[in-house]
Parts: structure tokens; sequence; C-alpha cells
């Protein structure tokens, strides 16, 4: 298989979105990718690049409250939206949310670049099912890729958050 190299292109797309909360604009190319304009062109780093095919889930946001592999997604088609990464769900006061913390106190992850794809999976799956079984919290790693292989102990914390959640809204 042959590889094209595509020149770059002067950015002519002027782009304004919301990330994490503040409203950000920019100047962009037709073709850019969500995740390189959220690292690159804005400068925020939470959303990593793992295999830039939608595969690994180490670019996963929120785009307008769905979780999203921003790898796959064109900035251009974010226009207006509401843009939420890793660094955006922590609590007002800085502190990690519920399932950061349990995730960080559990040892799930190891180098962390896996990160974000999982905790938006787990807020998605715990959004749908507050007490889900082990097997639907395998389920819901789907599509997600930790290269450090600390898929039980991902398991462990998604239960233990489960756990906290409903404790909290009680
Ligand atoms: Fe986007 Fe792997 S870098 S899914």
């Amino acid at each position: 298989m042959s590889h094209e190299i595509v020149p770059s292109t002067a950015p002519t797309r002027t782009l304004e979105i919301e990330v994490d909360g503040v409203t950000r604009q920019t100047l962009i190319e037709d073709r850019e990718l969500l995740v390189d304009v959220l690292r690159d062109r804005i400068g925020v780093k939470a959303p990593k690049i793992g295999c830039y095919g939608g595969d690994c889930g180490a670019c996963t946001v929120e785009l307008d409250g769905k979780i999203v592999k921003s790898c796959i997604v064109l900035a251009a088609e974010a226009e207006g939206s509401e843009v939420t990464t890793l660094a955006g769900i922590s609590e007002q006061d800085g502190d990690l949310d519920v399932i950061q913390r349990t995730f960080w106190e559990k040892d799930a992850f190891q180098c962390g670049f896996c990160i974000s794809g999982f905790v938006f999976s787990t807020r998605d799956l715990l959004a749908r099912d507050p007490d889900p079984s082990d097997e639907e919290i395998r389920e819901s790693m789907v599509g997600n890729y930790c290269r450090c292989t600390g898929y039980q102990t991902y398991v462990e914390a998604v239960r233990t958050a489960a756990e906290r959640l409903r404790v909290d809204s009680k």
C-alpha cells in the first residue's frame, strides 16, 4: 500500500467551540481532525493520539454530551458545539470527580494514556445503569485499549465508582 503525503494548506475556516467551559476560536483547515485541533491549535492535551483510526479510545471526548473518538470527527463538524475533555470533568474546586478519584485510588491505570476512553465510557455506562454487572462493565470497555493491560483493575474501579455514586445520590 502506498501512502500519499498531502501537503498542508493554510487554515481558512474559523472554528468556534466551547472546550471545557471556555469558548475558543481558532483558524483550521477543513480536513483537520478534532483531536488535532484540540491538541495543536487550542492546546488541550487531555485527549491522546493512539491509533488515529477510531479503535483505541485514547482520544475520547464528549461532544454535546455524547462520547466520540475525536480522531474520527472533523473539527469543522464540531462548529458551535460543546466539547468536554478529561480535564473538564473535575469538580468545580479542581478535585477529581468520583470516577476519576476511584480510578486513581484503585490503581486502575498505569501509564494513563488510555484513561480518557475508560473514564468517558464509565460515565456513559453509569448514567445509563447505576448498578451494572461485571459483564456489562466489560462490555462498556469495548473500543478502549489499555496497553498496560489493566482491564481487571478497571472492572473493580468501575464497580467501586458505581457504589460510591449510588451512595452519593441517596
Ligand atoms: Fe482515536 Fe485511537 S486515537 S481511537
